[in-house]
């Protein structure tokens, strides 16, 4: 049976906020949930070589030991996916945008794998303010939604977390998650 949250760490740190948002949320959901990592899932980066094009739906890096694809059918799957990250000059760290990058295969076949499902993020970073701090981010995880036939819907955004321990520390911030948390499990088990 399918859980119905998938919750993605994006950061190569471990044991910093991003694993700790994930195990918070999982905790707080009170749903079963999968969680992943993207930096333990030996996801390698997109060369552009052309094959989903001329094999609607395939990936020459797909492999065993390469979880590009098992992280799209998990998202796939599950009725909420959120992927929680930390901003890195503006963006996704880059294990995770070797991911996203990954899901031209869908971009180039039309296949919508995720219809019907639903996908947010909850995204940090260390400066305490800046409108656009998140803008990146929003803009590349929304279109990858948009690849795979998922809705996109509006993530929670936090400032001023830095170290590795901030988000514990934050009394404030770890509220903000737990209540994201509960809302998303209720519309994944409506
Ligand atoms: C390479 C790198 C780039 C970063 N770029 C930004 C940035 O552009 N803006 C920002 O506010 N924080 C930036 N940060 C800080 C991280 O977003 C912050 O430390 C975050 O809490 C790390 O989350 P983690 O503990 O889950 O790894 C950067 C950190 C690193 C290592």
């Amino acid at each position: 049976m399918t859980a119905p949250v998938f919750l993605v760490s994006c950061s190569p740190r471990r044991g910093g906020n991003s694993d700790f948002a994930v195990s918070l949320m999982r905790r707080s959901m009170k749903v079963p949930c999968v969680t992943r990592r993207i930096a333990d899932e030996g996801v390698r980066p997109c060369v552009s070589c052309g094959q989903c094009f001329v094999r609607p739906g395939t990936c020459s890096l797909d492999a065993p030991g390469d979880g590009a694809k098992a992280l799209f059918d998990g998202m796939s799957s599950a009725p909420v996916s959120v992927l929680v990250s930390p901003v890195y000059f503006y963006h996704v760290p880059a294990q995770a945008k070797a991911w996203i990058d990954r899901a031209q295969r869908f971009w180039a076949c039309g296949d919508k794998p995720g219809q019907g499902r639903t996908v947010t993020a909850v995204l940090f970073g260390a400066r305490l303010r800046g409108e656009k701090l998140f803008e990146g981010a929003e803009r590349t995880l929304r279109y990858m939604a948009m690849a795979l036939g998922m809705t996109w819907t509006e993530p929670l955004r936090l400032y001023g977390l830095d170290g590795p321990r901030d988000l514990e520390n934050s009394a404030e911030a770890c509220a903000r998650i737990v209540s994201f948390a509960e809302s998303l499990a209720e519309r994944a088990v409506s």
